[in-house]
Order: C-alpha cells, then structure tokens, then sequence
C-alpha cells in the first residue's frame, strides 16, 4: 500500500485585522500570515472500503469527521466527482490544538497534498485550496503556506517576500479559545485599533526585520476577556526577554515572539518550557511547500 508522508507546518499571524461582518456569518479579514518549521506529520493511504481512519498521537482527538483531516478526505473526492475510496491517515501531532497555529486546517492540507498525490489527479494548488475552503477558512493558506496576505474569509491569498531569517518562540498557555466564540465578541467590541498591515508589507518589501517586529498586531488581544489575561503576561514576557515583537496567533490562545538572536531565543524558550507544556523555539520557513 503506498503511503505519501506530509509536513504540516504550524502558521503565525503577523498581524490579523477583522475587517467587517458578513452576510453569511463569517467575517472579512486582513491577516500576514507565515509558517514555521515546527509543525506535524501526517501520513496518507488509501483504502478501498470506502471508510476513512484517522489515528493520532492524541487519544482524545476525534478520528472522524471532526476532525478536518477526514472532512479533507470527503471534500476531496466530492469535488472530484469519484467514490471515495477511504484513506488510512495517520497524525504525529506536534501542534497544540486549539492555539491559533492552524493545527487541524494544515492537516486537512496535508491530506489534500497527499491525495492529489496518491491519486494522480495533478491539481494545481489553485485547485486544492478550492477544496480546501470547504474544509476550513485557513485551508487554502496552509496548502502551500509561506508568506501570504490573507483576505476575505482568508481564501483570498497574495505571496508576500520572505520573513529575514530569524527565530520564532511560541507559547501556548494551559487553556484553549473557541475560535467562533471570540468571533462573536469582536462584534459587540469597538476596536480600539487596527493593524498597520500596509506598514507591515513594506517592511517585509524592505527587509526590515524590526520593522517587521514593530508593526506586529492582532485585533483579537483587545476583546480578551480577564481569565485570558495570561496572553498578554506570555507577551509581556517574552519582549522582556528580548523579543523584537510579540502577538496573539489567530484566535490564541498561543504567543509567538520574534528574535533576531538565536541565543536570546534559546533563553528566552528555556524561560517558559518548565511552566509551559506547549512551548517551542523554531525558524520561519518562506519557501512554500507546493508549487503553484
Ligand atoms: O472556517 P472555519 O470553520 O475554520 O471557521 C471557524 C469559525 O470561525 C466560524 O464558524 C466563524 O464563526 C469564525 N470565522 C469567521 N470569519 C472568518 C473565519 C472564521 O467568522 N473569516
């Protein structure tokens, strides 16, 4: 039986605005979004039963169509037109889930990369993002990730330059945020302020990896509410330890901050990993994972 084996890398937002409320419920937004290199495997075969099985390192992850991995599979060959053979999927989950990272979205990626394929049937990436935002709004990012300006529902994707190379720490406290819910707060909050999203893109242009750093925002950190305070200590803490920025991914409830210095870095994650299960120090990747 062939396997194919995936990187599912983990996303950061750079900064993330919400843009406004849709008719269809979901919200428009302006996201920079990157990968980094510390992410999960996922492994793909296909079986012939017409059943999909999906086993992970995580005893409590769901193994059916909760899980984004199976739906990948579902969404795949429905848009195919064909049976659905059923896929084998195994996850070495690395990513915590429930931290912003896209744990489940770029899985469900990793799986639409390994079926393409596993099946022959050569789809452009544009075509496995399609897919893809059947699955979940950050799918068609992580189907090639890298570097990308993110609109609308976050299907909307332009190629942005390379991050300079530096060093990424991120920590997810013990807690988790429900995505939908924090959604649902934005809307009765007034938004204090709005990311410098266009300053952002010419510091990336520039090279500019302070510029970068400074310019790092995300709206969601304004309607945190007290029990999620912890978010903005993870911050806080990481700039004291050298961080040239540091910001909420996603709808956290991880933190990410950016170092030029691998030292401070390293020092930086040894700060947190005794008090923090769910820590790592890793690089930015730029390069995109799939051809376009
Ligand atoms: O698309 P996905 O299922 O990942 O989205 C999870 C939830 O996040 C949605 O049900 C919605 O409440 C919210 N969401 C949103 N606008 C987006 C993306 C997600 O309101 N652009």
């Amino acid at each position: 039986m062939d396997t194919v084996t995936e990187r599912s890398h983990a996303k950061l937002n750079l900064s993330l605005d919400v843009l406004s409320k849709r008719e269809d419920g979901y919200h428009d937004l302006k996201t920079v979004m990157c990968s980094v290199e510390f992410g999960d495997d996922v492994s793909v075969s296909l079986r012939t039963d017409g059943r999909t099985v999906c086993r992970s390192n995580l005893s409590w992850l769901p193994g059916d169509s909760r899980n984004l991995a199976v739906k990948a599979v579902e969404a795949f060959f429905e848009t195919l037109g064909e049976k659905n053979p059923g896929a084998e999927i195994d996850l070495n989950k690395r990513v915590p889930v429930g931290a912003g990272m896209a744990g489940g979205s770029s899985n469900a990626a990793a799986v639409l990369r390994a079926l393409n394929a596993l099946t022959g049937a050569g789809l452009s990436a544009e075509a496995l993002r399609g897919i893809g935002l059947k699955v979940g709004s950050d799918v068609p990012y992580c189907v090639a990730g890298g570097n990308a300006l993110a609109e609308g529902r976050g299907e909307i994707l332009s190629a942005l330059p390379a991050v300079p190379e530096c060093s990424a720490v991120i920590c997810k406290p013990a807690f988790s945020i429900s995505t939908a819910d924090l959604f649902r707060r934005i809307d009765s909050h007034q938004l204090r302020t709005h990311p410098d999203t266009t300053g952002l893109i010419a510091a990336m242009k520039a090279q500019d990896l302070q510029g970068i750093a400074r310019r790092m925002y995300n709206v969601f950190e304004d309607a945190l509410t007290g029990s999620s305070r912890e978010i903005l200590s993870i911050r806080g803490e990481l700039l004291d330890s050298g961080a040239l920025g540091a910001v909420m991914t996603g709808t956290g409830s991880a933190v990410f901050g950016l170092f030029d210095d691998p030292k401070k870095a390293e020092r930086a994650f040894s700060r947190f990993r005794g008090r923090y299960k769910d820590c790592c120090v890793t690089r930015i990747v730029s390069e995109p994972v799939m051809a376009e």
